[in-house]
């Protein structure tokens, strides 16, 4: 398959031309700025191009990985050079209110599009055995099952989900931790103690979230700040967790021992859904080591 990646120069674009390479797919990365993209063929051998004409004509698929800011722009431009039949995909984390709009604009010129999200950064080694969201866009329902039978042959785990809900998952899965990452940091950012000072002090559980929280604020903060601030269940998520602060401040106040456990104890119940469970104290300390 001939498939030409837009955003090649950025950091999922230039994944996902090297994961189709390696399936033997002919891919052209396209970008505009040629230095970036002589880089990636020195280091990739990733044939790029700034030229649309040359990049797109012939191509079965498009994959779209560029920001949420500016995807309907650079899906405009491409679509005079884009053969008639060809899939467009993008790869938005957030779905936010374009895909309505990219729909109609394909399906005017008999481009057919498909909303993907994979849930894995471009430090995955491959798709296997990693989440891959499909969001089926209405009159563009019939590419759906290519997309979905490539990926599953690239090892992903396909799911298809409508906008709204995705969005809704996304609040959970990936607003959430970040959020509550971002403000960890604050936190101890703010506390006033220099870092060494407090990991001095640290036990178990510090170290691991503290190595989670460094690799969410070390992201780039223009990336999370879109994610965030774009997804409509992720504000309606805030105000929930408001809400729960307050509950939560109520109950240490009141010192109500009955109140603490029924929440720990709900959470318990909840959690005890995954297969983890069982394990998670041997493989806590198993990752902590790798840690150390
Ligand atoms: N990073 C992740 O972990 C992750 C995971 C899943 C999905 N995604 C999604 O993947 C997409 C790209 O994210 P990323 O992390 O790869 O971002 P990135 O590294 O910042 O790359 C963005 C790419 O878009 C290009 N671009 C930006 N503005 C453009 C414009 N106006 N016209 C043409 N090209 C433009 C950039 O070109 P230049 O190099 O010339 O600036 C670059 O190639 C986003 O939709 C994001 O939600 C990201």
């Amino acid at each position: 398959m001939k498939i030409a990646i837009i955003g090649a120069t950025g950091k999922m674009g230039a994944w996902f031309c090297q994961e189709f390479i390696k399936f033997g797919h002919n891919v052209t990365g396209i970008g505009r700025n040629a230095a970036k993209l002589r880089e990636l063929d020195s280091k990739h051998h990733i044939q790029g191009t700034t030229d649309y004409t040359s990049g797109l004509t012939g191509a079965n698929w498009i994959l779209v990985a560029v920001p949420l800011d500016v995807i309907v722009q650079v899906v405009q431009n491409s679509l005079p050079f884009i053969d008639k039949g060809a899939i467009i995909l993008d790869i938005l984390s957030v779905k936010g209110s374009v895909l309505p709009i990219l729909g109609k604009v394909c399906k005017e010129v008999g481009v057919q599009y498909v909303s993907t999200h994979p849930m894995f950064g471009p430090g995955a080694e491959s798709m296997k055995d990693r989440n891959l969201i499909i969001t089926p866009v209405p009159e563009h329902e019939k590419a759906v099952a290519q997309v979905k039978e490539q990926f599953i042959a690239m090892g992903a785990r396909v799911t298809e989900a409508g906008a709204e809900f995705h969005d809704k998952m996304m609040a959970l899965v990936l607003n959430l931790p970040h959020f509550l990452n971002i403000l960890f940091g604050k936190i101890l950012a703010s506390s006033g103690f220099e870092f060494p000072l407090i990991k001095q002090f640290g036990g178990t559980t510090f170290a691991l979230q503290e190595f989670l929280s460094l690799n969410v604020n070390a992201e780039d903060p223009a990336i999370y700040g879109q994610f965030q601030f774009e997804n409509p269940a992720f504000h309606d998520l805030l105000k929930e967790f408001q809400e729960l602060i307050g509950q939560y401040t109520k109950i240490i106040e009141t010192k109500d021992p009955a109140l603490f456990k029924q929440w720990m104890q709900g959470n318990d119940t909840f959690f005890k859904q995954d297969a983890l469970y069982s394990k998670s104290n041997s493989l806590f300390y198993r990752i902590l080591k790798i840690l150390s």
